[in-house]
């Protein structure tokens, strides 16, 4: 899905990315660790488009939505308005709320759907945050930094978020210093240092998250409903869920 060819970045004369090179396949979840400083968040904004590499090539096939660090939720409007508008230049109005609707009581958010930014946990905010890079279906999904400014119960919780978002289709990229939490979400780690990938480990024991197969068909279903295709699933049939109770989705977060 991702290939990244020799990519190489200065800022200033000075080199941030080095010759990296990595590849991502569909259905992976693959970490970035390493010091501050080492290119992280470059090479995913390389990868995004955000920066434009010098040399190499990065071959993207299909699309991607990016997580930011500290979310860089819109403090005006609420969580609803907050995924919706991601949506916005959608034609399809209702089906567009339908999706959101469907997406917030997948992650477990709807009843915090009027809400603000500034009234919610960070746990909280970040599933606001994949809500709004999930709508989009994006086939890669780059997640910086996701459990900054987290405490560990909280990662644990973004650790079972982000692996019940891979699926066949969809791969993710996490870019972290947080070492714990990636050897739950990833299942393999890339260490990046000074601009360059060194070892690479595979990570034997990811956390699953319970009835991952459940949620995996379920996401999958949103996004074939909303690239127009058939699904079995003609929209939300259960309830929403208080918060907390355990839902379709449970990402063991539930309290936020
Ligand atoms: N727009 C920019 N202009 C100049 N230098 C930059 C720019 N963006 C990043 N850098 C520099 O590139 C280097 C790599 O930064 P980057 O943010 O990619 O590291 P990181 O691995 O994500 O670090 P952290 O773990 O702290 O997020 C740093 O030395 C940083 O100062
Ligand atoms: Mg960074």
């Amino acid at each position: 899905m991702l290939q990244v060819r020799d990519v190489w970045k200065n800022f200033q004369g000075s080199p941030v990315l080095r010759g990296v090179s990595l590849s991502v396949g569909a259905g992976e979840v693959v970490g970035l660790a390493g010091p501050s400083g080492g290119g992280k968040s470059t090479l995913l904004r390389c990868i995004e488009g955000l920066e434009t590499a010098d040399e190499g090539a990065i071959a993207l096939d299909g699309s991607v939505g990016f997580m930011f660090q500290d979310f860089q939720l819109f403090p005006h409007m609420t969580v609803r308005e907050n995924v919706a508008y991601a949506l916005r230049p959608s034609k399809k109005e209702n089906r567009a709320a339908v999706r959101v609707q469907d997406l917030l009581e997948r992650l477990g958010i709807w009843d915090l759907r009027d809400r603000y930014p500034r009234s919610l946990s960070g746990g909280q905010k970040q599933r606001t945050a994949l809500a709004r890079t999930l709508v989009l279906d994006p086939d890669l999904l780059l997640c910086d930094e996701p459990t900054s400014g987290l405490d560990a119960d909280c990662t644990d919780g973004v650790a079972r978020l982000l692996r019940s978002a891979v699926s066949s289709q969809r791969a993710i990229l996490i870019a972290s210093h947080d070492s714990d939490f990636l050897k739950k979400a990833a299942d393999r780690i890339l260490h990046m240092q000074d601009g360059t990938i060194g070892k690479e480990v595979r990570n034997p024991f990811p956390l699953r998250a319970p009835n991952g197969a459940v949620r995996t068909a379920d996401l999958l279903a949103l996004a074939r409903e909303e690239k127009g295709e058939q699904s079995q699933e003609s929209g939300p049939q259960e309830e929403p869920q208080e918060e907390g109770t355990p839902s379709r989705i449970e990402f063991g977060e539930g309290q936020g």
